[in-house]
């Protein structure tokens, strides 16, 4: 059986599996967060990028009116976005997905990327050559007001994601509280190994996102990771599902997890994961598989060469 939860620098635990919302949008996400925290799911990952926090505050607006469930049993995570890194729009906008959730504290608010786009309405403002127009405010101020909101007693834990090994050195120059979590693309075709060892020696939990390959969101020319022959094989050999090889190995990598799923069947099947361990052989036959290709890559969005 793997941990169910892991233990943060900061004496909080975090649920070793999550639900993704990414691209789960409308009625569907409502009734997948209701039915996942139903069915056991303890840690729901947002963002006010994914444009669908309003109705997953509904569902936890019905979830926490029966006395069954209690807000401190739950671990919820959302992100700041990138148009909002100045000091006061980070607090103003930790508040907006607050009353959007429907929730008094967050356990967990992450800085979504180490990129501050300039402010406005527009979330992904393009100059007229299709580059993101950047602004100048430094992450030190970002990290400011992310503690500020710990102070504020808004959010339990502060952290980031997808920051690399340069950002994270950067951002322990000056931090008073140090990062929680780094949450990161992880899979056996993305593995990253050598900034998980960084981050576990500097104490940072590694958060998986696109932990199944986004099979949702391919483009043509992409890879399908579950249909890899050798995670097909291993699942065979362990009567579980090619989704539920690549949840176990992320968690025996020492990783928290979040597929996204609007789908019941999936939902049940992608929670239960834990119930076997993996041999260290069938772990290191898919971390082998790595080919450093990313599924979520910004390049393509803003022409920003984040990972280069
Ligand atoms: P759906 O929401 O219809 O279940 P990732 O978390 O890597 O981004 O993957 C999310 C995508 O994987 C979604 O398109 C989701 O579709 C699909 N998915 C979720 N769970 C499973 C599963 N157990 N098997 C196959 N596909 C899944």
């Amino acid at each position: 059986m793997l941990q169910s939860v892991f233990h943060l620098n900061n004496g909080c635990d975090i649920p070793s599996i999550g639900l993704g919302t990414w691209n789960a949008k409308g009625s569907f996400v409502e009734e997948a967060v209701e039915y996942a925290c139903k069915i056991g799911y303890r840690h729901i990952d947002c963002a006010s990028i994914y444009g669908n926090e309003k109705e997953i505050g509904v569902a936890f607006r019905n979830i926490f009116s029966t006395k069954m469930n209690r807000r401190n049993d739950f671990f919820i995570t959302s992100k700041l976005w990138n148009n909002c890194h100045r000091f006061d729009d980070v607090i103003k906008s930790c508040k907006k997905t607050l009353s959007d959730l429907n929730l008094e504290y967050l356990d967990l608010y992450l800085i979504h990327w180490a990129i501050a786009f300039v402010p406005g309405n527009d979330n992904e403002p393009l100059d007229t050559e299709g580059f993101a127009q950047i602004d100048k405010t430094p992450v030190q101020e970002t990290w400011r007001a992310m503690e500020e909101l710990v102070r504020l007693g808004l959010v339990k834990s502060i952290g980031v994601a997808n920051f690399n090994t340069q950002s994270l050195l950067d951002l322990l120059t000056h931090c008073n509280i140090p990062p929680t979590v780094n949450q990161i693309e992880l899979h056996p075709y993305n593995t990253q190994v050598e900034l998980l060892q960084f981050m576990s020696k500097l104490k940072i939990h590694t958060t998986g996102y696109s932990p199944l390959g986004t099979p949702g969101k391919l483009k043509a020319d992409s890879p399908v990771l579950l249909n890899d022959p050798v995670l097909i094989n291993i699942a065979k050999k362990y009567k579980k599902t090619p989704a539920q090889i690549l949840i176990n190995w992320e968690i025996s990598r020492g990783s928290s997890v979040i597929p996204k799923s609007i789908n019941k069947k999936r939902l049940e099947e992608n929670l239960w994961s834990l119930d076997f361990e993996l041999t260290a052989e069938d772990i290191v036959m898919l971390t082998n598989l790595n080919k450093n290709h990313r599924f979520v890559n910004p390049v393509g969005w803003w022409k920003v060469p984040y990972f280069c």
